[in-house]
């Protein structure tokens, strides 16, 4: 499957394109047949907020073989290599919990940012998807995006001063994000742009830019808020075999071209 022209138009325009209904519910209802196992693995790819509530699950597909065949299903893949104008590999993968009452903010940042400083990504040639497993609505903190800010480019961001001498990667994926938002750029930002709520039911799905700016607020409902993000990179945009480079379930260094295969590849060991 393919964008349309609108469609595309739109994604340069916003830097997203927010699809609903883009999963069906069979779809979704047996993607999250699936949590439960993958939220219970010791793993260091398993991420917690400070309450001790998972936040994040990385790589999912290395240990779930539904989580593998999703990361290939044409609808993501196709559109993916379309808006990229090349092949892709997946370079990152997770899921995003949010949990209820418990699940913490992401602050405001670009994605670009971290893949170029913390991996060596060369350029913003890559794109995330984010899968909605369950509604996002007003009151358990819904993706949030500047629409149009992916125009201004990489913005460069201090790094928190609690992180000055402490490299753990984990600074990238906790609540206080490792580079800091500098109030009177965001300021400026948030006067020249709007933000858009990304609320929807179940199913819907956001292509978003790297350089896009997004965030979420802390969830203050009883539900979870669950999406899996999907990063697929151009194969022209793997960074250099880096000196120091994240662990494989960060940022993958398996360059392989993604294989679409059929939507309904989904359900294949399904009987
Ligand atoms: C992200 O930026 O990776 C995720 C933000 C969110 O889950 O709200
Ligand atoms: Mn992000």
């Amino acid at each position: 499957m393919q964008f349309t022209k609108e469609q595309v138009n739109s994604y340069n325009e916003n830097g997203f394109l927010f699809l609903e209904n883009y999963f069906s519910k069979t779809e979704i209802d047996y993607i999250i047949t699936q949590i439960p196992s993958l939220l219970s693995e010791d793993t260091p790819r398993r991420i917690l907020e400070n309450n001790g509530a998972v936040r994040s699950i990385l790589a999912p597909n290395t240990t779930n073989k539904v989580f593998q065949r999703l990361l290939q299903l044409s609808k993501l893949v196709k559109p993916s290599m379309q808006l990229l104008g090349s092949e892709v590999y997946v370079y990152q993968y997770k899921i995003n919990v949010k949990a209820a009452l418990e699940g913490d903010k992401w602050d405001w940042h670009q994605d670009f940012l971290y893949w170029h400083k913390e991996d060596g990504m060369p350029r913003s040639q890559a794109l995330s998807v984010a899968i909605f497993l369950q509604e996002a609505n007003d009151f358990n903190g819904p993706l949030l995006f500047i629409p149009g800010s992916h125009k201004e480019g990489m913005v460069d961001l201090n790094v928190r001063k609690k992180y000055l001498n402490n490299p753990l990667w984990t600074a990238t994926f906790s609540a206080d994000l490792k580079y800091e938002v500098d109030k009177s750029f965001f300021e400026r930002l948030l006067n020249k742009y709007e933000i858009f709520a990304a609320k929807g039911a179940a199913g819907s799905v956001l292509f978003f830019d790297s350089n896009v700016f997004h965030g979420s607020t802390n969830n203050m409902s009883a539900k979870d808020r669950t999406n899996i993000l999907i990063t697929y990179n151009s194969l022209e945009n793997a960074p250099p075999t880096a000196k120091n480079p994240r662990l494989e379930f960060i940022a993958s260094l398996n360059c392989n071209s993604v294989i679409s295969m059929p939507d309904n590849f989904l359900f294949e060991d399904v009987v």
